[in-house]
């Protein structure tokens, strides 16, 4: 017992408290998601460049941490929805969509540290789905709007905030490059014509939220 009380102390002492992420760990990351896309677009026949407004839905992330300080991450959300108008027509249609990306992460700091900043860099798939044309824009001829779904890079910055050895604050900020062809029928103004416009959506996500550690 003389020998080994020492070196239980000193073990004590040389393995501190897990304070943050490690090797092995999975981080689980819920909160708001809200989404400004920055748009600029060719113009819709004659009647200006398609605007997208912003919109707010939850985020889900998963990372897995393949060590101290690289990650893999996933991220989900419920249907953003966004409503499609240029300034001649007002709103011209509805879509929905969802934006799973795929992250290589950089954690700064080590596993004691009580904050994690990160960056982050990968790829998105933007599936845009449930395209409706208002009813606005359908009584001045408009039918048939629809949008490619899009591959892009996005990057990211974020940061977790340990409040105990699980649970974690987080903040992230996040770029991502969606690009789509949107296209769209009037036969009052090009009979027998489909009107093609590239739209450059490029949105920023913001989320704020909780995380958990397992
Ligand atoms: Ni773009």
């Amino acid at each position: 017992m003389k020998k080994i009380l020492p070196l239980l102390i000193a073990a004590a002492f040389a393995s501190p408290v897990a304070m943050a992420h490690q090797a092995g760990d999975i981080l689980v990351r819920g909160g708001l998601a809200f989404v400004s896309p920055q748009t600029s677009s060719d113009n819709v026949l004659g009647t200006g460049e398609l605007e997208i407004d912003s919109n707010m839905q939850l985020g889900l992330t998963l990372s897995y941490m393949l060590t101290d300080n690289w990650g893999v991450e996933l991220l989900a959300a419920t249907p953003f929805s966004h409503s499609v108008s240029t300034a001649g027509l007002g709103e011209v249609a509805k879509v929905k969509h969802l934006p799973p990306t795929l992250m290589a992460q950089y954690y700064f700091g080590d596993a004691n540290s009580k904050v994690r900043p990160y960056v982050g860099a990968g790829i998105n798939y933007t599936w845009i789905y449930d395209e409706h044309v208002s009813s606005d824009a359908q009584s001045k001829g408009f039918s048939n709007f629809k949008a490619s779904n899009s591959w892009g890079m996005a990057f990211q910055v974020g940061a977790d905030y340990m409040i105990t050895d699980n649970i974690m604050l987080n903040a992230q900020m996040r770029y991502i490059d969606i690009d789509t062809r949107a296209t769209v029928e009037n036969d009052a103004v090009e009979p027998g014509t489909r009107a093609r416009v590239n739209v450059d959506v490029d949105p920023f996500i913001y989320m704020v939220g909780l995380g958990y550690k397992f």
